[in-house]
């Protein structure tokens, strides 16, 4: 999809005609055939070395994966979730809209009685961990695996999240669980914006 998209690197921003050289680019984009790329990039994970381990697949809230799996203490759960609000909006909306192609209604900005300068689905799917109200209650509800079922926890996330580091340790506080939190320096891309960010990475462990 990013390929094949007109718009910048975050999808939501798509690319306008204002001077030849941009001109230029959209036809470029234009030119892509979505159908053949996602063909031969199929055929290219169809090509990629499994390491022959079976694996489970669901598309679902994490929540309700934790309820279908057997979770015990030689479990590790790994997750990675979103650190910001735009993972769930600048860029995956595009992929939503390819999977159900269910030609959506864009968002509308009702004071200026048009649409919104960024191209949304309307009703975009929004995680739990991209809002400031809920991602608190998402990382409680994950965290106390680990107190239920004594299973090992690994969280990536970063200083630049939505979320302070400092939960985490009131998290452990919390439960009365062992934790350790590894950091070291990465650089973000900018993601449209002409500058990337060296930001602090954290592997947070618990149990
Ligand atoms: C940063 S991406 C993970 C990328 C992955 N580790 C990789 O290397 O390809 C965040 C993932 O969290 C998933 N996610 C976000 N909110 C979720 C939720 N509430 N329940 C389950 N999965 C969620 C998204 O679907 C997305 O695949």
């Amino acid at each position: 999809m990013t390929f094949c998209v007109s718009s910048t690197t975050h999808l939501a921003q798509y690319l306008k005609p204002s001077n030849f050289n941009t001109s230029l680019n959209i036809i470029m984009k234009r030119k892509i055939s979505v159908i053949d790329s996602v063909i031969e990039n199929l055929i290219n994970i169809k090509k990629t070395k499994t390491i022959g381990i079976k694996a489970n697949i669901y598309n679902c809230d994490f929540r309700d994966i934790l309820k279908k799996i057997e979770i015990n203490k030689t479990t590790l759960i790994y997750a990675d979730p979103p650190y910001f609000k735009e993972h769930y909006s600048r860029y995956y909306h595009v992929l939503d809209t390819f999977l159900f192609y269910d030609y959506p209604e864009l968002t509308y900005n009702p004071r200026l009685k048009t649409t919104t300068t960024g191209r949304y689905r309307n009703n975009r799917i929004v995680s739990d961990f991209g809002k400031k109200s809920l991602v608190k209650k998402a990382f409680f509800d994950l965290v106390q695996t680990v107190k239920l079922y004594g299973n090992k926890l690994a969280i990536s996330y970063a200083n630049t999240s939505i979320l302070d580091i400092d939960y985490f340790d009131e998290l452990k506080t919390e439960f009365k669980i062992p934790m350790k939190i590894y950091d070291f320096e990465l650089m973000h891309s900018g993601q449209g914006q002409p500058r990337n960010k060296i930001v602090k990475e954290y592997l947070i462990i618990y149990g």
